[in-house]
């Protein structure tokens, strides 16, 4: 085992590699990889010439333990086995904390999907620097460092499905899209309701801080895009520097679908999270700003599709995806087109959705900020009214109205909600007693709301 000592240190560009090499269990090159400047670069950045020891071919149990039981003959191993203890035990603290059914649907219910993100992981903090640097924005932020872990998990299984090549590159840029926020006040990370401008302008820093942190640690050069424009949209509204569609790469795409995604769907102290399928719904409305071809792969990733989705079944048929429960969002109602079958997707996975075809639901998005997307409540807050739910009516009449003054409410809301009930009567899409009774309840909510 110790002759892949001297063999890693004597690597040039052209050789082939005759073995597997492992760091642990983590296939780090396969056999028969041609050495080339790139992958000298990164044996150098996972500090490989360093921890050579750790480097064996073919690791077992045996070789580990017996770091483990003669801790005295090799100070190095015992450093480097505890750190390799310590990112283990961050990663599965971390997939404990991120995870749900609710979020990630069944994806991670097999065991090998699991232990391939863990090598990633490992590989991916075998630099020491990058390691040091989650370690602290755990410390400082712990939720923008969960989120970092939440969008490594997702971006590298979407990474998978959409084929792109360089996998390790890009979930390294995943764990580490948000660390220029290391040098953000915590004051600012975690303020609840609306940043002034100057705080809005200090946050965005965090892409280009991010950029500083990858030159200042000689950091492949594929990673700058990702950390400098995960926040760039297709239509150029994004920032830092207000790019558009063709100057973003596919992972700079792929990257802004599943950062969104997570940032809405994870929970955070002062806020309620959204569903997953509210997130999507948000994405796909979003079209002009994100790449939809990633927001239909995140939905085939995690089997959750909003109603109103066509879907094709794996029996062949299309159907309409007519309800879809929040706590078992993979498993929904559907209608059968053609025939009209309505049923619940079965339990036992005799049918499934193999793809999404398209959205019917258009939401009449007017609101730029994703984050704070007041819209999605207004279609749930009309509806409610409908029904004559007032309980739920409240609710996302809180959510609309947060942080607006009574002048902006009565205009921006009340009488837009006026105009709405008239245009659906107008449109036959509601009958004259509908119409009445709706216009009872926003009468209740005015004089509730305007004492
Ligand atoms: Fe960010
Ligand atoms: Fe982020």
């Amino acid at each position: 085992m110790e002759n892949n000592v001297t063999f890693l240190k004597e690597l040039k560009v052209g050789e082939i590699i005759p073995s597997d090499i492992y760091f642990n269990k983590t296939l780090l090159i396969k056999a028969g990889t041609k050495v080339d400047e790139n992958l000298l670069r990164n044996l150098k950045s996972w500090g490989i010439s360093k921890v050579n020891s750790l480097y064996i071919k073919n690791p077992e149990e045996q070789e580990l333990r017996r770091t483990y039981a003669n801790p005295l003959k090799n100070k190095e191993k015992i450093f480097y086995s505890k750190e390799l203890f310590d990112i283990k035990k961050l990663f599965f603290e971390s997939l404990q904390y991120v995870v749900s059914e609710t979020r990630y649907g069944l994806i991670l219910n097999r065991d090998a999907q699991i232990t391939w993100l863990e090598d990633l992981f490992i590989s991916s903090l075998l630099n020491t620097e990058i390691s040091i640097a989650l370690f602290n924005l755990k410390k400082k932020d712990p939720y923008s460092y969960f989120h970092s872990f939440d969008v490594f998990l997702l971006g590298a299984l979407l990474a998978d499905m959409a084929g792109i090549r360089d996998i390790q590159s890009f979930a390294i840029g995943c764990l580490i899209h948000d660390i220029g926020k290391l040098d953000i006040s915590n004051e600012l990370l975690q303020k609840e309701g609306a940043l002034s401008k100057a705080e809005f302008d200090e946050i965005q820093k965090h892409t280009l801080n991010g950029v500083e942190f990858i030159e200042k640690h000689n950091l492949p050069d594929a990673l700058r895009a990702v950390v400098k424009s995960h926040h760039e949209r297709l239509d150029g509204t994004g920032y830092p520097e207000g790019l558009t569609a063709e100057a973003l790469s596919e992972e700079v795409r792929l990257l802004a679908v599943v950062d969104t995604y997570s940032a809405l769907t994870l929970q955070r102290s002062y806020r309620e999270a959204f569903s997953s399928i509210k997130a999507i719904e948000l994405l796909l409305s979003k079209g002009t700003k994100y790449d939809i071809k990633y927001v239909i792969h995140l939905m085939e990733l995690i089997n959750i599709y909003p109603t109103d989705s066509i879907v094709r079944l794996s029996n062949g048929k299309k159907a309409k995806i007519k309800s879809v429960h929040e706590n078992q969002p993979y498993f929904p109602i559907l209608e059968e087109l053609g025939n009209s079958k309505v049923y619940q997707l079965p339990l036992n996975f005799s049918v499934t959705i193999s793809r999404f075809i398209e959205w019917e639901q258009v939401v009449d998005a007017t609101n730029d900020d994703v984050i704070n997307n007041k819209e999605l409540y207004w279609n749930s807050f009309i509806s409610q009214i409908l029904i004559g739910d007032m309980d739920e009516a409240m609710e996302c009449y809180k959510r609309i109205t947060e942080g607006m003054n009574l002048n902006n409410i009565f205009i921006d809301v009340i009488i837009r909600l006026i105009k709405e009930i008239e245009t659906r009567k107008l449109e036959g899409e509601l009958s004259t007693g509908e119409e009445h009774d709706a216009f009872i309840k926003i009468k209740d909510i005015l004089i509730e709301n305007f004492k």
